[in-house]
């Protein structure tokens, strides 16, 4: 097997997707269609969504592979068939799959088994992991994939926030619903349905408290 050629590190390597030209609110004329951006159904331009996923794509994977597809679902029938069973799935996990103590865990954040953003999103982004690739009819190993595709997401989170927009990493569990419902192959697992849009007009979220420095870190 040759080796990829080496070329010199730079801070700011060339093939780096420019940043997302998610419209700021504070700086553009946006802010000026306020009622338009502040709700949650929104379009969200399909470029934006193109950046954010090539941010997410930069990400380090197990020996380049690269193991992630990101599936873009805007069509409205999709969303209302994703949202039909992901409900589900969640009627049945908060109604007896899940645990005492999870589902005690989970009280404070006022979550239930409804899922009206699924349909709300302009966009739901379902990420899928390759368990293995597929190379001119072989199978060839994907390596630490859940690490390469948790990182993967970060990248996205992080990107898609950076970008003025809102998400949530939802785990309808369990999720090959998705696989299915995207005809997705054999060796792509569902492992993150993120939808993502505009914050709706005076939307509120859980105030937490972060871990402190210290709670969070040893050092030698
Ligand atoms: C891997 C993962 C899975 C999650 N799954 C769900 C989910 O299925 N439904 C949901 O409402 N929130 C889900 N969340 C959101 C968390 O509950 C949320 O991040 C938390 O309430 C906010 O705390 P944090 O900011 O510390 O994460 C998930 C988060 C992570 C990281």
């Amino acid at each position: 097997m040759t080796e990829y050629p080496h070329i010199h590190y730079s801070p700011k390597p060339s093939p780096r997707p420019k940043p997302s030209p998610a419209p700021n609110p504070s700086t553009t004329s946006w802010k000026s269609a306020a009622p338009y951006a502040s709700s949650p159904t929104a379009p969200v331009p399909k470029e934006v969504i193109e950046n954010l996923i090539m941010t997410a794509s930069t990400a380090p994977s197990g020996a380049h592979k690269q193991p992630w597809t990101f599936c873009v679902v805007g069509d409205p029938d999709i969303k209302a068939k994703i949202r039909e069973a992901a409900e589900a799935e969640e009627r049945e996990s908060y109604n007896g799959r899940m645990s005492e103590e999870w589902l005690r865990d989970l009280a404070p954040l006022g979550t239930d088994w409804q899922k009206p953003f699924l349909e709300i999103a302009p966009w739901l982004i379902v990420v899928f992991k390759k368990a293995y690739e597929m190379e001119g009819g072989e199978r060839r190993k994907c390596y630490y994939v859940n690490e390469s595709v948790g990182i993967a997401c970060g990248f996205l989170l992080a990107a898609i926030h950076h970008a003025g927009l809102v998400s949530l990493t939802h785990t309808p569990s369990p999720m090959n619903f998705l696989q299915k419902i995207l005809d997705r192959p054999d060796n792509e697992r569902p492992f993150l349905l993120i939808p993502v849009g505009y914050p709706a007009e005076g939307a509120t979220v859980p105030d937490l408290r972060r871990k402190g420095l210290e709670e969070v870190s040893v050092w030698f």
